[in-house]
């Protein structure tokens, strides 16, 4: 709508009025055209019907016959082509030269003709139709000749200035009542389009709101709908409206379909994880037990028990760890207990210093015990995570400090930090860097991912922070 591009509405009002404009043009002109037609016809009539006469008086020297003359009535009489006599009949042409030298008659004027006047009048045809003649000091005027006696040309012509006086006066009103009829178009032309785009209006709105609704996971509800006004089948907007309507409703379905799927694979992940937790458990305990047999057992085999062990371990573990995302997934509570972060740090890097020596673990912690509300075995497998992260992906030697204060918990390393194109997705499930995937004793990539469930789950945030190496960040409300 913006930037060069005008409003539906605003191009629609436009064009209603343009369009408005060049038909009251037309009407214009052809009134005005038609009108002066009429009128000058007329006024022909009038000097066929009255105007001889004068100028027969003028020939005759007959003054008093100038009162059965309309005032301003112009005669001439015309000898070889020049004029010889000229007068005007009182009234409008009160003000025209007056023939210097020659004596007024009671109630017509005498009137100099310049050069150009005279040629004019000789040049019009004897006994043709009117015409219009510019005579200096008169004005415009309707004249017409004819063959007087003794082979002179009598001129006869009426004023035209009452013609374009009418014609003036209907222009000027057809200006006002177009310009009064275009202004109220406009007015009501914007209402009325206001009105009848309103729908189209509302059904933006609609769009608009639901594009601003989280529709990206979990349970969708679109509660908007284009409001049934709107969404009238008998309109062409309302026809839009409906479509609408009828695509949020087919979106829901799907989104509902797709929230089901989602939480029949959430099922299926936890119910297996809880299916898969005894064999797996038995299946280690037995090789560990084997492992124990006091009777010698052969190399090759105790390799084999040896594995077996690892692994069933590794994956009791990945059961584990898919079950708890299951739960979290679904939204169970977790416990709420006051933990002790405080406590809960120092514990955590005690153990990973006991599990790796070689690194260099550093501990800032406030003076006050930072108290938070949650899950505290949740909360510690979370910080263990982060933790374990920092020194199984970064060499040895590195250092690895936790910083604890009222608002957060952090554990930064001067290792080499996350690959850019890892940052993205580096708290999506199953997602390793390539050295933690090449290592045969690397982990399952769940880690940040349950890290991450279980800040969401307490309410708070999991974040990947600039620092020299990896910086991961835990806020808790
Ligand atoms: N401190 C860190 N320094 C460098 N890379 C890291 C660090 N922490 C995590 N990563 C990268 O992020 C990836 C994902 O970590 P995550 O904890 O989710 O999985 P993992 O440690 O590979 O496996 P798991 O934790 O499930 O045993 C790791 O594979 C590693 O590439
Ligand atoms: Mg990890």
């Amino acid at each position: 709508m913006r930037g060069g591009r005008r409003s539906l509405r605003v191009r629609l009002l436009a064009g209603l009025l343009a369009l408005l404009l060049v038909i009251f043009a037309g009407v214009g002109l052809a009134v005005t055209t038609a009108l002066r037609g009429f009128l000058l016809a007329r006024l022909d009539q009038q000097l066929s019907d009255t105007g001889g006469r004068y100028a027969a008086s003028l020939e005759h020297g007959n003054a008093s016959d100038t009162r059965a003359q309309a005032p301003g009535t112009f005669g001439a009489r015309l000898l070889g082509g020049t004029v010889t006599d000229a007068g005007v009949v009182d009234g409008d042409a009160d003000d025209a030269a007056v023939a210097a030298g020659t004596a007024p008659a009671d109630t017509s004027d005498q009137v100099t003709l310049t050069a150009a006047d005279q040629h004019r009048l000789a040049e019009l045809p004897v006994g043709g139709a009117a015409g219009t003649v510019h005579v200096g000091g008169l004005g415009e005027y309707r004249v017409r000749a004819v063959a007087g006696r003794d082979g002179d040309v009598l001129v006869t012509g009426v004023p035209l200035r009452a013609v374009e006086d009418t014609l003036h006066q209907v222009e000027l009103l057809e200006l006002v009542v177009f310009g009064v009829a275009v202004a109220v178009a406009g007015v009501v032309g914007g209402l009325w389009l206001r009105l009848a785009l309103r729908p189209l209006d509302r059904i933006a709105a609609t769009a608009t709101r639901v594009s601003a609704l989280p529709l990206a996971r979990g349970e969708v509800v679109i509660g908007e709908r284009v409001p049934a006004p709107a969404a009238d089948p008998g309109t062409e907007t309302g026809r839009v409206g409906l479509a609408l309507n009828r695509m949020l409703g087919h979106v829901e379905d799907a989104l509902a379909q797709r929230h089901a799927v989602e939480d029949r694979l959430r099922s299926f992940a936890a119910d297996a994880g809880h299916e898969l937790r005894t064999p797996v458990a038995t299946v280690r305990g037995h090789a560990e037990l084997a492992l124990r047999h006091p009777e010698p057992v052969p190399q090759p085999v105790r390799h084999s028990l040896e594995r077996i062990a690892a692994e069933s371990r590794r994956m009791g573990a990945l059961v584990d760890d898919l079950l708890l995302l299951a739960r979290l997934d679904a939204g169970r509570p977790l416990a709420a207990a006051e933990v002790d972060l405080t406590r809960l740090a120092l514990d955590c890097v005690a153990d990973a210093r006991a599990a790796a020596p070689e690194h260099h673990w550093r501990l800032e912690l406030p003076a006050e015990p930072v108290l938070v509300t949650g899950d505290e075995d949740r909360l510690r497998q979370v910080v263990a995570n982060l933790l374990s992260n920092a020194h199984r992906h970064t060499p040895s030697g590195s250092t690895v400090t936790l910083s604890l204060t009222d608002r957060h918990l952090a554990v930064a390393d001067d290792g080499p930090g996350i690959a850019p194109e890892l940052r993205e997705q580096l708290f999506e499930r199953f997602v390793r860097g390539d050295q933690a995937r090449s290592r045969a004793t690397g982990g399952t990539g769940l880690g940040l991912a349950i890290a991450r469930a279980v800040a969401t789950a307490h309410g708070g945030t999991l974040t990947l922070e600039p620092g020299p190496g990896a910086r991961f960040v835990l806020r808790l409300p």
